[in-house]
This record gives C-alpha cells, structure tokens and sequence, in this order.
C-alpha cells in the first residue's frame, strides 16, 4: 500500500477527514434506527426540564416535539400542498414516494428499522444523530468519551464538515436525493441553507457551554458558514458532474442553475457584468452563489488561493457555454482545488482580522455589482449576519456595538423581503451602511 492509498484508508475507515469518508445518507443508515420512542423516556431526554448536574440538556424531545420543524417534516407531506405538487408530478400519495420521503423522514431501507421505529416520526433523533443500534446502550453513561459513541455509528454532529453534510443532504440534495426542477415546477419551494445560520434558527435543542467545549473541542459559527459554503459548493460540482444527476435529456438539470436567470420579468432589462462569471448577457447561469461565498472565506484565509478560485469559477462558467466535456472538465479542477482547501479552511481560526476582511471583501463585490441575483444577495446577507454574531462572540466588539451592526443588519434583510421585488442598487446602499458602521 502506497502512502496515498493509506492515508485514504485511514480517512475513510478512522478518521472524520470530510470529503473523502462515506456520504452523509449513508452514514446515517450504516446502522439500525432504533425510533425517537427510544430516546424520549423521562430520564434519557424525554425531560420536561433541563437537568443541571447532565452534561447535555435532557429535555431534547420536547423541544424538538413542540418547536422543532423537523418533527413536522412526514406531516408536511399529508398537507394539501404536498398532495398537490405529488398529483402533479404522478406520484401518488406523498407519504409513500421515496423522492418526498428521502428527505421529509428518516427514510433508511425496512432492514435498518427497529422495533419502535416509525417513518411518521419524520426527521427524527437518529436522521441527523446515526442509528443508535451499537450505542443506545452505553452513550448515557459519563464515562464513555464522544469518540467512543462515533465509532460506534453516532454521526459527528459536531463535526462542521460532517454536519453541513448531513444538513445539505436535505437542505440542498445531494447527487443521489435530488430535488429536481420538476419538483419545484410542480410547487416545492425554492432550497437554500447557510450552516451557521441554520444551526441556530428557531429554538435549538443544545448549548455550546465550557462543557460541550470541553468534550467536543472548539466552536467557531464564522468558521462553520465558512466549511458550509465550501461543501455547498463541491455538492454542486457533484451533482453537475454525475451522468444521472446532472442532465435531463437534451437539457441539464435545470435546478443547478441559477433560479432568477430564468424566472424574471422580460421588462426587467437588468442585465449587467458581474466579475464571477465573465458571461455576457442572455445565458443561463448555473448556480454559483457558494462559490461566491467560498472566495469570500478565502479573502481570510489566503488571497492567492481566493484568485485561483475565481480564476477557476469563471473557467466553469464560460465552459458551460461551449460543451458538456468542457463543462465536467472544468467542474472536476474546481472541486479539486475545493478539496485541497476546505481542510485548512475547517482549521483557520477566524479572528477579528479574519472577519474583517470577509466583510471588506463582501462589500466590495457588493460593489462591483456581484449581487444581481437574488439567492447569492440572500447569501451575502447570512454571511455577514454570522460574520457580526462572531464579532461579537471572539470578543472583537462589544455589545452596544453588536446591537448597532444588528439594527444594520435589519437593514440588509429588509431589501431581500421580496424575492420578486429584488433592487441591487438597494442591497449595496444597505450593506454598504453595516460595513461602515463595522470598519
Ligand atoms: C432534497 C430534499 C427534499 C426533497 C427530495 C423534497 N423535499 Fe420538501 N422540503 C425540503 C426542505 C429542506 C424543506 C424546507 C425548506 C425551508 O424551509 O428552507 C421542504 C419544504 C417542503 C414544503 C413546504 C413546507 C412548509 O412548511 O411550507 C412542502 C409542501 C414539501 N417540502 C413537500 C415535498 C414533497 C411533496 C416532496 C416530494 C415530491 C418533497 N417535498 C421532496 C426538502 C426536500
Ligand atoms: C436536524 C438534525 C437533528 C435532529 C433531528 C436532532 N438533533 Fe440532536 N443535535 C443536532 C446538532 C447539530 C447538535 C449540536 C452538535 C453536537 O453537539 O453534536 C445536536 C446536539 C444534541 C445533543 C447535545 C450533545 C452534546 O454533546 O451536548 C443531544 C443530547 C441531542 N442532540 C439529542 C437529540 C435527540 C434526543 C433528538 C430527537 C428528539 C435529536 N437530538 C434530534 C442535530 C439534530
Ligand atoms: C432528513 C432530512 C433533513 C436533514 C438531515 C436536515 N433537515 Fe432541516 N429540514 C428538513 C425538512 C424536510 C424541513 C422542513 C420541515 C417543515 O417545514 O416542517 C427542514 C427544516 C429546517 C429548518 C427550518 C427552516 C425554516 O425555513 O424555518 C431549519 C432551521 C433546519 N431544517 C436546519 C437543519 C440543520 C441545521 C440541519 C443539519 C444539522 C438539518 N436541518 C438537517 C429536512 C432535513
Ligand atoms: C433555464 C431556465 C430555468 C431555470 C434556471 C429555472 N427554471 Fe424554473 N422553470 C423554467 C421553465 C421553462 C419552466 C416551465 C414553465 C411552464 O411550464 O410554463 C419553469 C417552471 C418553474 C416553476 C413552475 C411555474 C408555474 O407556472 O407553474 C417553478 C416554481 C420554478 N420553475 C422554480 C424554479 C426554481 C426554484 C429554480 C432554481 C432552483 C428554477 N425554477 C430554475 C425555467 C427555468
């Protein structure tokens, strides 16, 4: 075995090393899912109050029961608006379609479910946690260390690689739980995700304290939208690039591209350069808006390399514009150079400095005119939400000055409340008055 070959082996069978260990879906279903019934027993985490003297909270059943969207996610699919886009598209019922259930339920084959499992549980404990077949057992008891549970099929939830992964999966497809156009022609809303953002919207279910720290190692929420957008955007290349995935028919799978290409008013005549891809105007564009974010990331981590990747996104998007081969072959250098990066990127520290230039670097592409479309200004606005928040987190402002940067935030949001009424010229104006008040 030569050295490549052994490091490769140690990725995938010991060691949590990102994109090269198996997919997200099939960790989660490597091993038998036992049901939420089985995690939701008063004295597991079925409390209706935090326990104090416990290392995690205990009452994780109850909120996500009562508040968590997940625990809706099957319901959603007996709603008339998923009969809907179901009868549209010849499914049937919802609720037996593997394609809705994929990602509305823990959806692992009839061989991996337990006794107490039940697919109308929805995005239940064991979608995101692993099934807890070799681990229900032993991971109450306090001696048992975290990396005892992950050997033993728990998904490293903590993991920012693993877990944007794992989010993406559902919050994006992947090349093998696709959410086509079709879907979304039949009426499925429009996907989009931020992994910093998304981590803590709505009422979280755990508390990164000094203990979780201690047993889980550094949290960093700047660091985790950074990692996000980077495997965001090796998913994309992903799907692009898979023969299944990335064509339908004549045409190529149309939800990769870039949604406000296509679905403007032709009165709009709001066709403008943007420095990201170099097309000219009247072309579909694909998707870039994690490649967007990634060069942003990039500006903190190393200039040359936020070149490079430039460089490379503006080959893949004029190589759209000639061949299928050209495409796939300009894919696959882009999602080379994204996994040769992403590791450092999941090691930086992202300090005030860091932060600094990530914000100096959206607002001058803000500038520039790179915002034009709508997903990648929702995009900017996430980033700099969590750029802000961990501002405040490392200590580089204080709160007074927190609270002023969030009024200014509402400011950002404000212009992207409508999708369809979307005004660049207002979305710099914005982001413009939070990086001043920030730098
Ligand atoms: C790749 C994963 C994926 C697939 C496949 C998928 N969905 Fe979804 N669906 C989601 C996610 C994620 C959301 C939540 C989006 C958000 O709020 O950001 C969602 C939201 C919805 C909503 C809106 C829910 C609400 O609260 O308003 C409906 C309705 C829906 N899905 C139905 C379906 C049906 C029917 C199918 C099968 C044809 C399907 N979905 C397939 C991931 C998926
Ligand atoms: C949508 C994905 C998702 C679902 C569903 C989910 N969790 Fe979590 N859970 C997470 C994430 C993310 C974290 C925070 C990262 C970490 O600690 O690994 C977490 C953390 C936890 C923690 C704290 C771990 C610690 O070390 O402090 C417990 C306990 C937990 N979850 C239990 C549950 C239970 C019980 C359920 C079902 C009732 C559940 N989770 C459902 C994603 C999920
Ligand atoms: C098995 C699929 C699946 C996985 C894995 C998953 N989600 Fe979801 N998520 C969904 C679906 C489906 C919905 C929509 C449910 C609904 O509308 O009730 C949703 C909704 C959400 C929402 C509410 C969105 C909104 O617009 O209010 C958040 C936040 C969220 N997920 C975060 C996460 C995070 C963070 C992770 C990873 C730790 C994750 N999800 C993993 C399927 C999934
Ligand atoms: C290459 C152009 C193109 C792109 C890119 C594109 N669409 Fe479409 N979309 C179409 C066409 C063509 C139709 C079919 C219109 C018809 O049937 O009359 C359509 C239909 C739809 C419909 C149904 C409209 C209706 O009147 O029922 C929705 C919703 C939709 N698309 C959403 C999206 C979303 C979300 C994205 C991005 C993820 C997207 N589209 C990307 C061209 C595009």
């Amino acid at each position: 075995m030569n050295l490549r070959t052994w490091i490769g082996a140690v990725c995938v069978f010991l060691l949590p090393c990102g994109l090269a260990a198996a997919s997200a879906v099939d960790a989660i279903a490597a091993h038998k899912h036992q049901g939420v019934a089985s995690c939701s027993n008063s004295v597991c985490h079925g409390a209706s109050q935090v326990f104090r003297e416990s290392h995690v909270m205990q009452n994780e059943f109850a909120v996500w029961q009562e508040t968590d969207p997940h625990a809706k996610a099957y319901a959603i699919l007996e709603q008339p608006a998923s009969r809907e886009i179901a009868r549209k598209l010849g499914l049937g019922n919802a609720t037996e379609a593997k394609i809705c259930l994929d990602c509305h339920a823990d959806n692992v084959p009839a061989a991996q479910r337990g006794e107490r499992f039940q697919l109308s549980d929805g995005v239940g404990c064991e979608a995101c946690h692993g099934g807890a077949e070799q681990w229900l057992n032993a991971h109450a008891d306090k001696s048992v260390k975290h990396a005892d549970n992950l050997a033993k099929g728990m998904y490293a939830t903590d993991d920012p690689v693993k877990r944007a992964q794992l989010c993406l999966s559902c919050h994006m497809g992947t090349k093998d739980r696709m959410i086509t156009h079709r879907i979304m022609g039949a009426g499925h809303p429009r996907l989009t995700f931020e992994l910093d953002t998304f981590t803590w919207l709505g009422r979280p279910h755990y508390a990164i304290d000094a203990d979780w720290i201690e047993r889980k190692g550094e949290f960093s929420g700047a660091r985790d939208w950074a990692v996000g957008q980077g495997v965001a955007a090796a998913n994309l290349l992903d799907q692009l690039t898979d023969p299944k995935a990335g064509m339908q028919g004549i045409f190529p799978e149309l939800v990769l591209f870039n949604c406000f290409a296509c679905h403007k008013r032709m009165s709009d005549k709001s066709w403008g350069p943007r420095q990201g891809t170099g097309l000219g105007p009247g072309v579909v564009r694909l998707y870039d808006a994690n490649l967007v974010m990634f060069r942003h990331v990039l500006a903190a981590v190393d200039k040359s390399a936020e070149a490079r990747v430039l460089e490379q996104t503006r080959a893949l998007h004029k190589a759209t514009t000639e061949s299928r081969d050209a495409t796939l072959a300009a894919a696959r250098r882009l999602r080379a150079t994204l996994d040769e990066l992403l590791p450092r990127v999941a090691q930086h520290r992202f300090d005030g400095s860091s932060l600094n230039a990530i914000l100096a670097d959206i607002e001058a592409d803000a500038a520039r005119g790179e915002y034009r479309d709508y997903d990648a200004a929702e995009q900017a606005a996430m980033a700099a939400q969590s750029v802000i928040v961990a501002f405040e987190n490392t200590g580089t402002i204080d709160k007074a000055r927190a609270d002023a940067l969030k009024a200014r935030l509402d400011g950002v949001y404000a212009v992207l409340k409508n999708e369809n009424g979307y005004s660049m010229s207002g979305f710099q104006v914005a982001l413009k008055a939070l990086k001043n008040g920030a730098l």
